[in-house]
């Protein structure tokens, strides 16, 4: 009865895998990510059963059932838009995050706060009485949540078909094993198949599952890729520990956008969603400083006004440094540099440093005008008022672009009681007529928004 034991080699970056041990990565080219995993497979010993008999068969696409296709809220509004619009039924979702960011207070909240919904929450890191406390903290306890504390899939699948639950809740892929394979928890070859498995489970009994992941240091998913290509939707839960936000995004989703973030606040008794993000995002401001302004920025179909600060000081040696938190560095460097050629502004000797508040990452190239202003802000030691914002990209030439959905961005801008705006006048067409109820001044060049501001 002594089987002999097989092993192979996986690539720790992208799953690939070798018979024996390869310095680079032929598929990913990564170095030095080959890592060697016992293998043995015994078929008629897999966790997951498919109860379909004779495998599928096609169909005429007008022919499959729309109603599957039904959406369910998950009572979160913020989880809800991330996923484009609820919880698909039989979507496998995959949550990653860095540890004690709050993916699993995310997830238990969610499996407490679900209507009429019988949730099976299995945590492989968490004891019940840890789960039980967690959830008396989170202060809700009135639902139809069960906890099973269990990371070998067999037993699992076996408690499933009992409790026939309507949303399976994973903490986490790392901690599963199955019984089919021999290698150890969190190996590439178990987070492969255990996920595989419950990809089956979802498909077929349309139960939606949400995977919980933890991630590697340099900020991608810990294990395969192979298990972003598995998953229907990518979620990655961020913000950094110093802050109290926290940001879901969708990197990837078969059923809705990738642009949408959901923002939440962790408090002492759970998340908090943040529905109005925009005021908390502006820091309180007792007097005027010189460095801050305010874009109106838009991410995924809502927009919201970000500060920018920054800091610009005679560099104490040699080189000059350079910083930026939140905003591409390069993109900044490029900034500084239409600063320096174009505008003659002598930014080249100065250490600049940049942050965006909040600990929010900005894509929106609207920020553009919004940073280079506080750079200017703070080189003149000069505030800019605290009811300006701006919403304008810069062009290499020190050109102002006009950026998409400008009237939303006008419309928040003045919904929140700022007095001014400044906008490109290439994206004033159609907006002379209209009152927004705030002062927008079209510019079209560096020069004309600095004169504007300081004079
Ligand atoms: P957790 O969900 O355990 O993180 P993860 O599962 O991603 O590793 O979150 C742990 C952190 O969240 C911990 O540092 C404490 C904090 N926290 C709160 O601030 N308030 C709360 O109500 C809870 C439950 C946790
Ligand atoms: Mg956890």
């Amino acid at each position: 009865m002594c089987a002999k034991v097989k092993t192979t080699f996986f690539c720790s970056n992208c799953g690939a895998q070798s018979a024996k041990w390869i310095g680079r990565c032929p598929s990913c080219g990564e170095w030095n990510t080959y890592h060697e995993e016992v293998l043995q497979k015994e078929t008629g010993n897999k966790s997951y059963v498919s109860k379909r008999e004779g495998g599928s068969r096609p169909k005429l696409i007008h022919e499959i059932e729309a109603s599957q296709e039904k959406r369910r809220s998950s009572g979160s509004n913020e989880l809800d838009r991330v996923l484009g619009g609820g919880i698909v039924p039989g979507a496998i979702m995959l949550i990653g995050g860095e540890p004690g960011i709050g993916k699993s207070t995310l997830m238990l909240q969610i499996a407490l706060q679900i209507k009429n919904t019988r949730v099976l929450y299995i945590s492989g890191e968490e004891s019940e009485l840890q789960l039980r406390m967690r959830a008396t903290r989170l202060g809700m306890n009135h639902s139809e949540c069960y906890i099973l504390t269990e990371t070998d899939t067999a037993v699992i699948f076996k408690q499933i078909e009992e409790l026939d639950p309507g949303m399976v809740v994973i903490d986490s892929i790392q901690t599963l094993t199955t019984p089919s394979i021999e290698s150890s928890a969190g190996s590439i070859s178990q987070i492969r198949e255990t996920a595989a498995e419950f990809q089956r489970y979802a498909k077929e009994s349309a139960v939606p599952v949400f995977l919980i992941g933890h991630i590697t240091k340099d900020g991608s998913l810990a294990g395969p890729k192979i298990l972003e290509h598995m998953v229907d939707t990518v979620l990655q839960f961020e913000g950094d520990h110093n802050h109290v936000y926290r940001i879901l995004r969708a990197a990837k989703n078969r059923f809705g956008s990738t642009s949408e973030l959901g923002i939440f606040e962790m408090r002492g008794n759970g998340l908090r969603e943040v529905a109005n993000p925009s005021e908390i995002l502006l820091s309180q401001r007792d007097e005027e400083v010189s460095g801050v302004t305010i874009s109106a920025t838009i991410e995924g179909q809502r927009p919201i006004l970000i500060e920018a600060q920054a800091l610009v000081s005679s560099a104490a040696y040699g080189t000059p440094q350079r910083s930026s938190n939140g905003f591409d560095f390069k993109r900044l460097n490029m900034l500084l540099a239409v600063l320096e050629k174009r505008n003659g502004f002598r930014i080249s000797a100065k250490d600049v440093f940049l942050n965006i508040t909040g600990g929010i990452k900005v894509d929106d190239p609207a920020i553009d005008l919004g940073v280079i202003c506080a750079v200017l802000s703070s080189n003149e030691d000069i505030p800019i008022s605290e009811k300006a914002c701006f919403a304008a990209e810069v062009g290499l030439t020190g050109e102002i672009r006009p950026v998409t959905r400008i009237e939303q961005r006008i419309t928040e801008a003045a919904k929140l009681g700022f007095e001014q705006i400044f906008v490109s006048k290439y994206n004033m067409k159609g907006l002379e007529k209209k009152d927004f109820g705030i002062k927008i001044h079209p510019v079209s060049r560096i020069d004309q928004v600095f004169r504007l501001l300081f004079g």
